[in-house]
C-alpha cells in the first residue's frame, strides 16, 4: 500500500473540511443514508436545510415508512429528481420490515435496499458504521485518477483498475479508512475540482502524476460532449 499520501491528505482534511452535519459523530445511520441520497444529485448548500427538515419530520426509517408517497414528494420539494424521495420511502419500508427498523451495516444488505447503488452502500457502510469500504464517487475518482493515473478526468463509468487503486490506498484500520474516504472526497470537492483545480492549495500536488505530466487534457472529452 502506498501510504505517503495519507498524512498529507488527512492533515489537510483536519484543518480544511467543511463542518457538515451528517459528518458529526452523533449523526445516526439513517441520517447518513438520507444525506447520501440527497447529495447524489443536489449540491451541499441546498441539501443541508432540506436534510435538517426531513430528519426533524421523519427521524427514523419507521417514521418515513408510515408516510404517504404524496407527503414525501411534497417534502422533497425543490431538491429535484423526485423519484429519489419515493425510493427513499421504499428503502425505509424495507429497513422497517427486513431489519427491524435499523439501517443495516453490511454493504450487501444495504445494496439490496431499493434505490441504494454500490456508491451509496459503500458510503453508508463507511460513514455511518466506520466499515472499511471503497467509496468511489465522482470526486474521489477524479482525485485518484489525477494523482495515481495522471488522467485529467476519470472514464465515464468506474473501471476495475480504479477500484484496485482505491483499495490499494485504503488504510487498513476501518476507522482511519472511513476518514480517508471522506478526506479524498473533500479534496475533490474543494481543491481538485473538475474545471479549475487549485493545485497551489493541494497537500499532495508534489506527488500528483497529472501535474507532473504537465496536465494532459481529458482523453474522454469527445465522449462527454
Ligand atoms: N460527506 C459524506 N458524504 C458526502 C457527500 N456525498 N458529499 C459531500 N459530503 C459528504
Amino acid at each position: 500500500m502506498n501510504t505517503d499520501l495519507h498524512p498529507a491528505v488527512m492533515g489537510w482534511y483536519a484543518t480544511h473540511a467543511r463542518d457538515l452535519p451528517w459528518r458529526s459523530p452523533d449523526a445516526s445511520a439513517w441520517s447518513v443514508l438520507v444525506s447520501e441520497i440527497m447529495l447524489q444529485q443536489t449540491p451541499v448548500v441546498r441539501v443541508e436545510p432540506a436534510w435538517r427538515a426531513w430528519l426533524q419530520r421523519w427521524p427514523t426509517p419507521a417514521d418515513l415508512a408510515a408516510a404517504t408517497p404524496a407527503q414525501v414528494l411534497r417534502a422533497w420539494d425543490r431538491l429535484g429528481y423526485p423519484r429519489r424521495a419515493l425510493r427513499l420511502r421504499e428503502a425505509a419500508i424495507a429497513i422497517t420490515e427486513r431489519h427491524g427498523g435499523q439501517v443495516p451495516s453490511d454493504e450487501e444488505d444495504l445494496l439490496a435496499l431499493p434505490g441504494i447503488g454500490s456508491y451509496t452502500a459503500a458510503a453508508v457502510a463507511a460513514f455511518a458504521f466506520r466499515r472499511r469500504s471503497v467509496v468511489l464517487d465522482t470526486n474521489v475518482r477524479r482525485v485518484l485518477g489525477r494523482l495515481v493515473h495522471g488522467t485529467a478526468l476519470p472514464p465515464p463509468s468506474p473501471r476495475r483498475a480504479e477500484t484496485a487503486t482505491a483499495l490499494d490506498l485504503l488504510p487498513a484500520d476501518p476507522e482511519t479508512s472511513a476518514r480517508w474516504n471522506v478526506a479524498v472526497m473533500e479534496l475533490g470537492a474543494l481543491v481538485c475540482t473538475a474545471r479549475a483545480p487549485r493545485c497551489a492549495d493541494c497537500p499532495v500536488a508534489a506527488q500528483c502524476r497529472w501535474r507532473a505530466a504537465g496536465y494532459p487534457p481529458d482523453e474522454h472529452a469527445a465522449r462527454r460532449r
